[in-house]
């Protein structure tokens, strides 16, 4: 089954959804955090309380050396959760990401936006990848479709990796990359609302209790 991600660092949405939905966890990344002005231990903390189900957390380092990257990849994964450490794509993100796979850290390459890209990050040993595709979109290129290309380069070679798709605006985008098979996805909580939102729900609903109301009144189901 898809593991399915709210990408956020608000504690109130992710109970939410995590009520409604089988949510295996969240990420974040340093942009998210610094919007919401919360730090991550107290973000990782209200979260992991919200969940109904031990999460999974993706989260991410903000060194820019590797060996700055592999500590604080250390640090990260001392603490008491299911941790993914995301690590940016780069060449120096290549670098730190093998040295933490030969320290069995789970590790998520991101900001991918190419396929070859992703590519190496698996080659690299990366447990995930996550393609940007609304912003891949942005810049007039193809989200879906490096996501299929990276997927096939995966299955060709036989790699272990995930990819878990990020970066979505809309549902299509998130549809389109799902109908691909990918393992994983990581939503905004807009997008996620969407998903469930089609316009003609409520009104078919608020019909089916029109019509029952008018012909049994406050009687249940089981009563009529
Ligand atoms: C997740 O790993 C990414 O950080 C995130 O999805 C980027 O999304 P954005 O393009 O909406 O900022």
């Amino acid at each position: 089954m898809i593991e399915l991600y709210l990408d956020t660092a608000d504690v109130e949405e992710v109970k939410r959804f995590d009520s409604c939905l089988p949510l295996k966890g969240v990420t974040t990344n340093p942009s998210i955090l610094a919007k919401s002005k919360q730090g991550l231990n107290e973000t990782l903390k209200g979260m992991s309380e919200a969940f109904s189900t031990t999460p999974r957390f993706h989260a991410q380092v903000v060194s820019t050396d590797v060996q700055g990257m592999v500590e604080e990849a250390r640090q990260l994964n001392e603490m008491p959760y299911d941790m993914v450490v995301k690590v940016p794509a780069t060449e120096v993100g290549l670098a730190a990401i093998k040295l933490m796979k030969k320290e069995g850290i789970q590790v998520l390459a991101t900001a991918i936006y190419s396929a070859q890209q992703g590519f190496l990050a698996a080659l690299c040993g990366a447990d995930y990848l996550a393609p940007y595709v609304n912003r891949i979109d942005a810049m007039n290129g193809n989200g879906v479709e490096v996501v299929a290309d990276l997927q096939l380069l995966l299955d060709q070679n036989q790699l272990p990796a995930k990819i878990l798709a990020a970066s979505f605006k809309n549902t299509q985008q998130a549809m389109e990359v799902m109908k691909l098979g990918i393992e994983a996805i990581t939503l905004p909580v807009d997008v996620a609302a969407q998903m469930f939102a089609h316009p003609a729900v409520q009104p078919a609903v608020d019909q089916f209790d029109q019509d029952w109301k008018g012909a049994f009144g406050d009687k249940l189901s089981f009563e009529s």
